[in-house]
């Protein structure tokens, strides 16, 4: 089990990763968090012990040049990263016969593209320190291309694939590559749906963190969802198209 000093949540400001930030930070982790809404950081900062505990920046992950210099400058102001989670996501609703490409390009740069933007100068950082845990908060919706939103699931997919690419690449260095498939979890992403088995963000945001320190490949949070996603992973397309599951 990994113990990490510092860490940084990316797309950190309410969720999943904002709950990430206070579990880690509550563990003595020195943890920066970031994302666009500079007052909810500060909040979270606040509850969290001030900025002992938690930075914050304000970052939208489509500036996608701001990335290598933001990351520089929190591993200056941390003093070092043991850590580095990638939780920025957004799910537009998508109406089932609405065909948008502006929403679905948004999908793919902030949970494909930015995730690519953070992981490079990530990945350069722990290849030569020869250490570190790389994360990758995906989903369950990548394992399956429903109907319901198509971008969504495609940028959840490329997410898990990328990270197997990652940790294929820095094993031999000594660095972790984690890809966290979370189940539905009550948040403000999936307010007002009606989803099965959800769980709380507090589950959520422990499930994570302990794959994270586990350091092994791919996990589903809970565990329920291995043996529930083995099954509809293996559903012939000819019969899982005549379904909505
Ligand atoms: N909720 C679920 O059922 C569920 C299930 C599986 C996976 N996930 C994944 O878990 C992650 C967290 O989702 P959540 O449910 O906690 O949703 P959430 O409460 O809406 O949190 C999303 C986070 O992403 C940040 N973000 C969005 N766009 C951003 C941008 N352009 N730049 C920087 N940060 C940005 C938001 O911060 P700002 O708005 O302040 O920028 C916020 O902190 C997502 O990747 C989601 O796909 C969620």
């Amino acid at each position: 089990m990994a113990a990490f000093r510092t860490a940084a949540v990316i797309g950190a400001s309410t969720g999943i990763g904002a709950e990430m930030v206070r579990q880690l930070a509550a563990e003595g982790v020195r943890v920066a968090a970031v994302s666009r809404r500079l007052p909810e950081l500060e909040a979270l900062q606040a509850a969290c012990g001030g900025p002992e505990k938690v930075l914050v920046y304000a970052h939208d992950v489509k500036n996608y040049d701001e990335a290598p210099g933001l990351f520089d400058r929190i591993v200056a102001d941390l003093g070092g990263l043991d850590c580095l989670i990638y939780n920025a996501g957004i799910m537009p609703r998508v109406e089932e016969s609405e065909y948008n490409f502006g929403k679905d390009r948004e999908i793919i740069e902030v949970n494909l593209l930015g995730a690519m933007a953070w992981f490079n100068p990530a990945g350069a950082f722990m290849e030569a320190r020869r250490a570190g845990t790389l994360v990758g908060i995906s989903s369950v919706a990548g394992d399956r291309g429903r109907r319901g939103n198509p971008a969504y699931h495609t940028s959840k997919a490329a997410l898990t694939t990328y990270l197997e690419a990652l940790r294929n690449r820095l094993f031999r260095y000594g660095v972790h590559v984690v890809t966290v498939k979370p189940g539905p979890v009550s948040t403000a992403m999936t307010e007002g749906l009606k989803l099965p088995l959800i769980i709380p963000v507090e589950e959520a945001a422990r499930g994570a963190i302990a794959l994270a320190k586990g350091g092994t490949g791919e996990g589903y949070v809970p565990i329920a969802w291995k043996p529930i996603m083995l099954t509809i992973r293996h559903v012939p397309s000819v019969i899982f198209r005549r379904t909505n599951i």
